[in-house]
């Protein structure tokens, strides 16, 4: 008989079943948690593994623990080697039968849970999956092919969820409590992670963790997933080496960043370039890059420094190019000034859902410096500083896609004047039914600035295509 059928003949107590509760009924401040009403009901499998759990920890603990226990895979191998070891002696004396399946099952939820990330070490190591939204403890979203889809892997409970965090958190030196209940981490293959956790998640801790893909999507990757077309590219690489100050802008997770890394890859060795990040993710493949990070408010709320102090520092730092991995606020002022003043090819990524709205959030966050700057100052600032522009839209099946490549060409009265080299035609579709990205048919005024910096630019890539992509 297995484990499952003796536990739940022998012992029904086992199973907590799930007290009615009413729905929407918010917490006061004044009541106790309720941490016992909320949890699902335990199966025996559950509750033996819990005890395995226990006792596992009570017996190599102290080698989980060792802080000086390096992070190198052959140190971590081994440990899952005792671990494993030390399980499978646990399980057989127990003496409880186990079939292959729940001894294996056994093992690896808890190898994963005391290791680990637990019930998201499956998903970490699911090539397929891009992000991992977990929702509180019983809602786990992923994405995969730019598709969120619910899984049906669970947290045992709130708190299995919060050691999970904790555990991401500290492994990089920071906390997440009452007092800091907003985090940003990352794990230790560059993935990129963000905590919520209650009173400001009223539904149970959130985490976001956006995979770092190790190789990284290339700009001929991109080519090939139709984000672009080979025009397009040759533009795009052209204009890169050709010095155009240049921002990519999009709604959250449209591939900004992916395709900002794109770009880079285009700028000619020998370029100092300074990249300056919120929570470092461009993989430049360059030599003479300087990588700057901001940093995050220690314990009692000081010492954090911020993209606009790294911004201004850089200019210091005499680049040739600065790459700033997202502009939200006082710091775009900052990058204005350094694309107007010799650092020009600098690139950046904001948060926008058409060129103009880019150029107007730029307006918005240089507002927020406090100067008392007039907005036609501001705009002839922008007018000279950006060239080129490039808008980036998720379609409806997910695919990410450029949707419009727009030059700004200047002023036309009061207004900033841009002109779409290539934009997205709803009309003319390709062989999965996506609108293809086509060019307007006229060569644009920045091919002059890319031409004076030694770039090359072909009047064909500019002739509009009949069939598409
Ligand atoms: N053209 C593309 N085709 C398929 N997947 C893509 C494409 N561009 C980016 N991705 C994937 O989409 C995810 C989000 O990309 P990225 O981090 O570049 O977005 P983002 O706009 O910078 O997001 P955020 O707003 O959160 O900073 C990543 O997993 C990335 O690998
Ligand atoms: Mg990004």
């Amino acid at each position: 008989m297995s484990l499952s059928r003796m536990l739940a003949e022998s012992d029904g107590s086992i199973s907590k079943k799930k007290p009615e509760q009413p729905h929407n009924r918010r917490k006061t401040d004044r009541e106790e948690p309720q941490e016992e009403q909320t949890k699902p009901e335990i199966s025996p499998i559950e509750s033996f593994s819990d005890k395995i759990r226990l006792k596992l920890v009570e017996k190599v603990g102290d080698a989980m623990s060792d802080s000086s226990l390096d992070e190198s895979e052959a140190a971590q191998s081994d440990l899952r080697i005792k671990v494993t070891a030390e399980l499978n002696n646990l399980i057989s004396s127990d003496n409880i039968p186990l079939d292959d399946d729940e001894r294996k099952r056994i093992i690896g939820e808890v190898t994963n849970d005391v290791l680990g990330y637990g019930p998201l070490e499956a998903l970490l190591d699911d090539p397929s999956v891009s992000e991992i939204m977990v929702n509180g403890p019983d809602s786990i979203y992923v994405e995969r092919n730019g598709k969120l889809t619910l899984t049906d892997i669970r947290m045992r409970s709130e708190s299995q969820l919060r050691q999970i965090i904790d555990k991401i958190v500290s492994s990089i030196g920071r906390r997440v409590d009452e007092s800091s209940p907003l985090v940003d981490a990352r794990l230790a293959d560059g993935s990129r992670v963000n905590a919520v956790i209650p009173p400001l998640a009223v539904d149970g801790s959130t985490l976001t963790i956006r995979k770092f893909s190790k190789d990284g999507l290339t700009a001929f990757d991109l080519l090939e997933k139709g984000a672009f077309t080979a025009e397009a590219l040759k533009f795009l690489q052209a204009a890169t080496k050709g010095r155009l100050n240049t921002i990519v802008s999009g709604g959250t997770g449209t591939g900004k960043t992916t395709f900002l890394n794109c770009l880079s890859s285009f700028i000619q060795d020998g370029d100092r370039i300074v990249t300056i990040e919120d929570a470092v993710e461009l993989q430049l493949k360059q030599h003479h890059v300087i990588r700057l990070e901001c940093r995050t408010a220690n314990i009692e709320g000081k010492g954090a420094i911020g993209t606009r102090e790294l911004v201004k520092n850089s200019l210091r730092m005499r680049p040739d190019r600065i790459i700033v991995g997202e502009c939200r606020g006082a710091e775009a002022l900052d990058m204005l000034q350094a694309m107007n003043t010799g650092h020009e090819g600098s690139l950046t990524t904001l948060h926008a859902n058409t060129p103009r709205d880019a150029l107007s959030r730029i307006e918005t966050m240089v507002l927020m410096t406090g100067f008392d700057l007039p907005t036609r100052a501001i705009k002839e600032q922008m007018a000279s500083a950006v060239d080129l522009i490039c808008q980036l839209t998720r379609l409806r099946n997910g695919r990410r896609v450029v949707s419009h490549i727009t030059e700004v060409t200047g002023m036309e009265g009061e207004k900033l004047a841009l002109n779409d080299i290539f934009t997205l035609n709803y009309d003319m579709l390709d062989a999965n039914g996506d609108p293809t990205l086509q060019p307007s048919g006229i060569v644009p005024s920045v091919a002059e600035k890319i031409s004076h910096h030694g770039g090359h630019v072909d009047g064909q890539w500019f002739v509009p295509t009949v069939e598409g992509l």
